[in-house]
């Protein structure tokens, strides 16, 4: 039996209620495969700094070292909580960055996915979304702006000033295209390469490593556009994307925006992979106004978990299920309540019985 060492990091906000339902989604897998699962829970994020004074404690740091992958939930307060938190130690420099940054998990996952069934969900005409939305986003997620060199100070007269550096080199650049021309190979074999060319010079570097790398690739077409106008273009046509590259910062909004097209960030898994290590989260955050309450979509939370067992436990009948299963619940005119309800009769159901409800799916299946 293959024995995996899952590190839980359920988080801040809605982490907790939207982590129950992807546990009880493992527990369906664990007991119909050769397969089990060791959670180990950890504290990670706001919640760690209250109760340690770190949001990435030493203890959550070795669990994470031991564990064969991480599963996170989401993490961050209200804007009057986070001021609480010196700014070192506030959940996204304090916990999450280091994570990325610690695993080298440079390439981010993010699926950008709405089946034909619930097109309902996604604020665009449906003669715009055709056949469905299917796009795979691949993010840059240790370069770039996020990691670049960062200083302030105040100038002679008084004056405040801020320096923040976008640095690549070029085996960054080299080893997430490689990750998204294999992408495109397993798909359509069209990748379209997201860039800002006409004015940063990190973009002219990645597109001529593109034209180094692409060779090794021939039968995938590249499309190159530029970062605004791929904006434009997913609101448009959203069907001409296939699998899109793009660095760090790019990439973190044109994903929030794919949330957007699909009609909630709720809808957004995602998957960081690193060549030892890798972690799994909800693109989203942790909706401290809504936390608690048991009506948080975990549909994002289960898909990061349906990434995991494909992309780690090589479970891709087991993933493919997982996704079925949700997307069975919504077909059936149920939904969350970010999510508007099929032709206005959808039936609002809550997380719990959301999580419940994918599982009777799945037991099916
Ligand atoms: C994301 C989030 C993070 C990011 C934040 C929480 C630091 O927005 O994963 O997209 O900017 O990368
Ligand atoms: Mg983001």
């Amino acid at each position: 039996m293959k024995q995996y060492k899952i590190a839980v990091l359920a988080g801040d906000g809605i982490g907790p209620e939207i982590m129950k339902q992807a546990i009880k989604v493992l527990e369906v897998v664990e007991k119909r495969n050769d397969v089990s699962f060791e959670l180990q829970h950890a504290l990670f994020g706001a919640c760690a700094y209250f109760k340690t004074g770190k949001s990435l404690p030493e203890e959550t740091l070795e669990i994470c070292d031991k564990a064969d992958t991480i599963l996170k939930g989401t993490i961050g307060l209200s804007h009057e909580e986070t001021l609480k938190i010196p700014v070192e130690q506030r959940p996204e420099r304090g916990a999450l960055l280091p994570i990325r940054k610690r695993y080298n998990t440079y390439a981010n996952f993010r699926p950008v996915s709405l089946p034909r069934e619930l097109s309902h969900f996604s604020p665009l005409k449906s003669e715009v979304i055709g056949k469905g939305i299917d796009i795979m986003m691949i993010r840059e997620l240790v370069g770039g702006l996020y990691f670049g060199e960062k200083e302030r100070g105040v100038d002679a007269t008084g004056k405040r000033w801020v320096k923040e550096t976008l640095e690549y080199d070029e085996d960054q650049i080299r080893k997430i295209l490689g990750v998204a021309f294999r992408t495109a190979m397993k798909r359509k074999k069209v990748l379209h390469n997201i860039h800002k060319s006409n004015v940063l010079l990190s973009s002219i570097l990645w597109n001529e490593i593109l034209e180094e790398v692409s060779p090794q690739y021939p039968e995938v077409e590249i499309k190159h556009v530029l970062v605004d106008a791929a904006s434009t273009a997913l609101c448009l046509n959203p069907a001409q994307f296939d699998v899109m590259v793009m660095e760090n910062m790019f990439g973190d909004i044109l994903s929030d925006q794919g949330g957007g097209i699909l009609g909630s960030l709720g809808l957004m898994p995602s998957a960081c992979i690193g060549d030892t290590k890798s972690y799994f989260e909800p693109s989203h955050g942790s909706a401290p106004d809504i936390a608690g309450k048991n009506i948080a979509n975990p549909y994002a939370m289960v898909g990061s978990v349906a990434m995991m067992l494909d992309m780690v436990m090589g479970l891709e009948e087991e993933s493919k299920k997982v996704w079925s299963a949700m997307q069975s619940v919504f077909a059936a005119g149920y939904s969350t309540p970010d999510l508007s309800p099929a032709h206005g009769e959808g039936k609002i159901i809550n997380t719990d019985d959301f999580g419940d409800m994918i599982v009777k799916e799945l037991e099916i299946l």
